[in-house]
């Protein structure tokens, strides 16, 4: 068997195609969508990351402002600066670029923005909403995720979802957005004794780490769905997720690439969030 593939680009141009045109709408009321891209110092791969974001509001219409910071930037004053966001009317978005200078404390910061304005959602209060099944923003890499099971149809009701990593961006909310749908969800990580045990155990299987080959065919069951959130580079520099997904392909049902998978989506839903933030005042 080789496995279907989920196309995160395919699903992104549809999905931004709609964003697009409720930006549009939303601008013929005298709204236009804003987002806040704050990057403090010089992280490589945040760069590219934030260029990214701020493509992606150009391309949907959305307003946008990249405010970069130096690496020394006092938490003070990155902490006036969210104040001063949270408060313009012409933003509905912000985000602080992850991860910032040991010297600022990241939750603090997070917790200063407005949770009106959170499309990261970061905040505790978007947190608790999730997990209580409140109106809230949900953070944008497991939405993506969600978005990429209800593109292939698929039913979660009844089915064992598999979480392997449990961090508070991506394992955990991912862990409640499937259970929110009526999946039996495992979560694994680090001190997991017997992960293939687990994993064989699985109808869909999402694969959060950040480490190559944490998923390899012998771990999953055939006709599996595995969702690849990982972010790597190979040998050769090449990205790769952290799926053997030449292995995995040829056992799994469907498989999302990387790139091309999950990485599109993340940047898709925070368009998704920023308008809808938006969308709110005139609702
Ligand atoms: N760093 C890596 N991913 C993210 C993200 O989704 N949001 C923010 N703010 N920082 C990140």
């Amino acid at each position: 068997m080789t496995a279907q593939l989920i196309d995160g680009n395919a699903l992104s141009r549809q999905l931004r195609a709609d964003v697009t045109a409720r930006v549009t709408a939303l601008k013929a009321r005298g709204i236009t969508p804003g987002l806040a891209v704050i990057l403090v110092g010089e992280n490589a791969a945040s760069q590219v990351y934030v260029r990214n974001k701020v493509k992606a509001c150009e391309d949907t219409g959305m307003h946008s402002v990249l405010e970069r910071w130096p690496a020394t930037m006092t938490e003070a004053a990155l902490l006036a600066r969210v104040d001063a966001l949270n408060a313009d009317p012409t933003i509905h978005g912000i985000l602080v670029q992850l991860p910032l200078p040991a010297h600022i404390e990241a939750q603090k910061v997070i917790e200063a923005i407005s949770p009106a304005k959170d499309v990261d959602g970061f905040h505790i209060a978007s947190a608790g909403a999730l997990m209580t099944g409140m109106p809230g923003f949900w953070p944008c890499t497991p939405y993506g995720c969600m978005k990429m099971l209800e593109s292939i149809g698929y039913e979660l009701k009844g089915k064992h979802a598999v979480v392997i990593g449990r961090s508070n961006i991506v394992g955990k909310p991912m862990a409640l957005m499937l259970l929110q749908q009526n999946a039996t969800v495992t979560i694994c990580h680090s001190g997991t004794p017997d992960l293939k045990a687990m994993t064989l155990q699985a109808d869909v299987i999402v694969a959060a780490v950040g480490k190559r080959n944490v998923l390899t065919a012998d771990m999953v069951r055939p006709g599996a769905v595995v969702i690849d959130v990982g972010m790597n580079r190979n040998d050769e520099g090449k990205l790769c997720g952290d799926v053997d997904f030449e292995g995995v392909r040829q056992v799994a049902g469907w498989i999302t690439p990387v790139p091309g998978g999950v990485g599109p989506m993340t940047i898709t839903m925070l368009m998704v969030n920023t308008l809808e933030s938006a969308e709110r005042l005139v609702a």
